[in-house]
């Protein structure tokens, strides 16, 4: 049997491929099983210092939640017992290390909230990204009405939301849904040169600088300026910060241990 995810490890870098092509990558139970179990086992890994969400095939990141299980409607206690459990998108949230979603073809739905639990965002120029779950009666469920807003602001993540349309990687970019688009061919090699340098940067400064920045979206000012002081002095006290400064008097790269 095919495995609905795929962890593959390499140079610091841990690879997580939704792999049901033939059905775009849509979130069957299987894959929202398999999911946060791979990215969890990444974040254990400490031979990994970046992780990388992609999917398989020509066509699509992911096409959203699989419809083919909307058969029937789930009971209330079969919600109740969801609810009591964390959700699995959890594991993107509760990770330390830098998260890329490399997005190309369709991305939608749930597709794209996955994406959203991500921390940088590059897509190739054939990306066609949207929300259509209101069309089908139902609505976002793992985050999306909540972070959309604060990635894009609320104008643009309600139009999204509302309409259903899918918008352009061009258009994604301008609205700062995505950073970065490449060409369709020139995806994978950006999508590594970017998860490479991530991975020569010092691990706990990638860490820290995401908690901080995470920690903006949920926080007043005043707490958030001392997560962010808090955080810096961790960081003056690791080996990182005297090899980084080393590494610049001796004219040399500097090669960071992560601690
Ligand atoms: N769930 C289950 N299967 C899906 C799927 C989904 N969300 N999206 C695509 N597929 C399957 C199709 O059923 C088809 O498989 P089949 O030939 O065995 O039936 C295969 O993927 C290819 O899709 P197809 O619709 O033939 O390709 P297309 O190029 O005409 O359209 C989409 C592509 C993505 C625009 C279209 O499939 C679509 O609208 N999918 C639903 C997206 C959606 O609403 N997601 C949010 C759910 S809440």
């Amino acid at each position: 049997m095919t495995e609905p995810v795929l962890l593959e490890l390499a140079d610091h870098i841990a690879w997580i491929t939704l792999n049901r092509p033939e059905a775009m990558n849509a979130l069957n139970g299987a894959v929202r099983e398999a999911l946060p179990r791979a990215i969890r086992a990444a974040e254990a890994d400490p031979g990994v210092r970046v992780l990388v969400l992609r999917g398989a095939g020509e066509r699509a990141f992911c096409a959203g939640a699989d419809i083919k299980e909307f058969v029937e409607v789930a009971s209330p206690p079969e919600y109740r017992q969801q609810r009591v459990h964390d959700s699995w998108i959890g594991a993107f949230d509760q990770a330390r290390k830098p998260i890329i979603a490399s997005i190309h073809g369709v991305c939608l739905g749930g597709g794209l909230e996955i994406s959203l639990a991500c921390d940088i965002r590059i897509a190739a120029d054939d990306a066609l990204i949207g929300l259509p779950e209101t069309g089908l009666g139902i609505m976002t469920g793992v985050g999306g009405s909540q972070r959309l807003p604060r990635v894009v602001g609320m104008g643009a993540a309600l139009d999204m939301m509302l309409t259903g349309e899918r918008i352009s990687a061009a258009r994604a970019r301008e609205i700062g849904l995505v950073t970065r688009v490449v060409p369709r061919a020139e995806l994978h090699a950006a999508t590594a040169a970017l998860a490479a340098h991530l991975a020569a940067r010092p691990p706990m400064a990638m860490a820290f600088a995401k908690e901080a920045v995470r920690g903006a979206m949920d926080l007043p000012l005043r707490e958030g300026m001392r997560l962010e002081v808090d955080l810096l002095t961790l960081l003056l006290n690791t080996e990182d910060r005297l090899e980084a400064a080393r590494a610049f008097r001796e004219k040399r790269p500097p090669n960071f241990s992560g601690r």
